[in-house]
């Protein structure tokens, strides 16, 4: 992931900034992690009342694929840093937002976010705003002049 997202020119805290805010709000679908849940052994990252709820709620997920569950299980409706404490606790649902527990590069991010909402409202922000712009066209290519997109990022 850090790779990924480094080739597209984001810093690892900007990685985490637009994962723990994109995923703050949302759901997903439990084809999404269910080999982690009925498996021979549950994934012993997540939560074990985590898991005895999403195995409840996944139950029919191969006869009814639209069953999902929301990213922050704790407040799903609203944007704040409650993701990056529920990834602190092992509520975090998918593999790609659980692996932020896993690496000393993105843990201190998280437990940074964990304690400064402000911090990580502002980081993703300045993120967002940088990915909105991601391989726009400008100019004879595009809509938008270089200066226009200057002035986005500014
Ligand atoms: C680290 C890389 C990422 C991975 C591997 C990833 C993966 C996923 C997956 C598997 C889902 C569930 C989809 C489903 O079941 O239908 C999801 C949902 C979502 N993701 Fe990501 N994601 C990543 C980063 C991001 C970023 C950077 C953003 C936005 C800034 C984002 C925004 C969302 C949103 C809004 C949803 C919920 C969609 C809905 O409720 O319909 N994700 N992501």
């Amino acid at each position: 992931m850090i790779a990924i997202f480094q080739s597209m020119g984001f810093t690892v805290q900007e990685m985490v900034a637009l994962t723990a805010g994109g995923h703050t709000i949302g759901f997903a679908h439990c084809s999404e992690f269910s080999t982690r849940l009925f498996g021979k052994k549950p994934d012993p990252a997540l939560n074990p009342k985590l898991v005895e709820a999403l195995k409840r709620h996944c139950a029919n997920y191969s006869t009814d694929p639209t069953i999902a569950v929301f990213l922050d299980v704790i407040s799903p409706g609203r944007f704040d840093n409650n993701f990056l404490k529920n990834l602190q606790k092992g509520l975090g649902i998918l593999a790609s937002d659980i692996a932020l527990m896993k690496d000393p590069r993105t843990v201190a991010i998280v437990n940074q976010y964990a304690m400064d909402n402000n911090l990580f409202f502002r980081d993703f922000s300045r993120a967002m705003a940088k990915l909105s712009v991601l391989g726009v066209k400008t100019g004879h290519k595009g809509e938008p002049s270089d200066d226009d997109l200057k002035m986005i990022l500014d």
